[in-house]
């Protein structure tokens, strides 16, 4: 039988935390329903951040309220700080992700905490949810490189992962934030991390900013390492990372996924409708690369046909 691996979808989050035009609750909802149309069955929903921070996810409460409910989704919600805890809780999320970044200087840019001050405000959180019985994955934000501190030496994203499994999270989710880092050292954290903590606790988050989101993908494949964020359309940023494109592609990710053999249970073409609807919804156009090839095809396709 085919491995599975998760799609974890963080479009509506990390990508249109991103995009000029705010886009309604409606929309929102209308894009959460192609991505379950299409199969998606994990998904980032949206983050109880400030809204003076962020006003694109000024609307999270509602969109929770409207959300619909299914036993087969697995809808999580980011989280900076504790005030975003409750307002998760009070939404009803089942799964926080909270976001500690590697490095001081972005901590600071990113929730305005020291590393050190975020470390306290993690563990706190998590000690909360573990209480409340809310499941919390940590963002270990910036693993392999900064954009303002360079390259994230290997060992402290060890000793915070150690931390973190320490005081309970369920599972920490290894970004690459900028899309900055190269896969020997993708190899060499997730290699460590997965023998350390076993792979299943873990999951990887890339950005494609240099295209090299799917290599990344692959290692962390060889690594055992079987969840993976993406966003539709390669949608995303960082507004506090200038200059970073988005997420991996999920219509890469999956076709990528699919080609290899592995089980996603996302229907491509479902997918790319999805894409369309994510286009509809920011007011540009989108698509990971292999929308491109997917063009070319039909085009000629239908050229046979018109010769014919
Ligand atoms: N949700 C909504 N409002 C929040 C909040 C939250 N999670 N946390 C704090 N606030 C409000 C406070 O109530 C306060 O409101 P007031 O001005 O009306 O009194 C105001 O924000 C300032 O609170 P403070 O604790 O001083 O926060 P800050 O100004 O130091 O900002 C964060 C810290 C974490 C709230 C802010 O930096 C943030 O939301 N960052 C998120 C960044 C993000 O989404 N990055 C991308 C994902 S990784
Ligand atoms: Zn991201």
């Amino acid at each position: 039988m085919a491995e599975r691996v998760v799609v974890h979808e963080v479009g509506l989050r990390d990508g249109l935390q991103n995009q000029p035009r705010i886009v309604p609750v409606e929309g929102k909802l209308e894009l959460l329903d192609a991505l379950i149309a299409a199969g998606v069955r994990s998904i980032e929903t949206t983050s109880f951040v400030s809204p003076k921070a962020v006003p694109q996810m000024a609307d999270a409460a509602e969109l929770c309220a409207r959300i619909p409910r299914r036993a087969d989704v697995n809808y999580e919600v980011l989280v900076p700080n504790e005030k975003g805890y409750e307002r998760a809780v009070a939404a009803g999320a089942p799964t926080i992700a909270l976001v500690l970044a590697a490095t001081d200087t972005f901590n600071r840019r990113n929730i305005n905490m020291s590393l050190d001050q975020a470390i306290a405000v993690c563990l706190t959180v998590i000690a909360r949810a573990r209480v409340d019985g809310v499941k919390p994955r940590v963002y270990i934000a910036v693993a392999p490189a900064c954009p303002y501190e360079g390259n994230t030496p290997d060992d402290v994203v060890f000793t915070l992962a150690a931390r973190l499994f320490d005081a309970g999270a369920a599972e920490i989710a290894v970004a690459d934030s900028i899309g900055a880092g190269n896969p020997a050292q993708i190899g060499r954290l997730f290699e460590t991390l997965a023998r350390r903590h076993g792979p299943e606790r873990l999951a990887a988050h890339f950005h494609d900013t240099r295209g090299l989101a799917l290599t990344h993908t692959w290692v962390a494949l060889q690594c055992g390492i079987r969840k993976f964020d993406s966003s539709i359309g390669g949608l995303g940023g960082c507004p506090f990372a200038p200059g970073v494109t988005g997420n991996l592609a999920t219509e890469d990710l999956v076709f990528m996924l699919n080609e290899a053999g592995f089980e996603t249970g996302i229907d491509m073409m479902a997918l790319r409708a999805a894409v369309g609807v994510a286009e509809a919804k920011v007011g540009h156009p989108l698509g990971g690369r292999i929308m491109g090839w997917y063009r070319s095809q039909e085009q000629r396709q239908a050229a046979k046909a018109n010769a014919n």
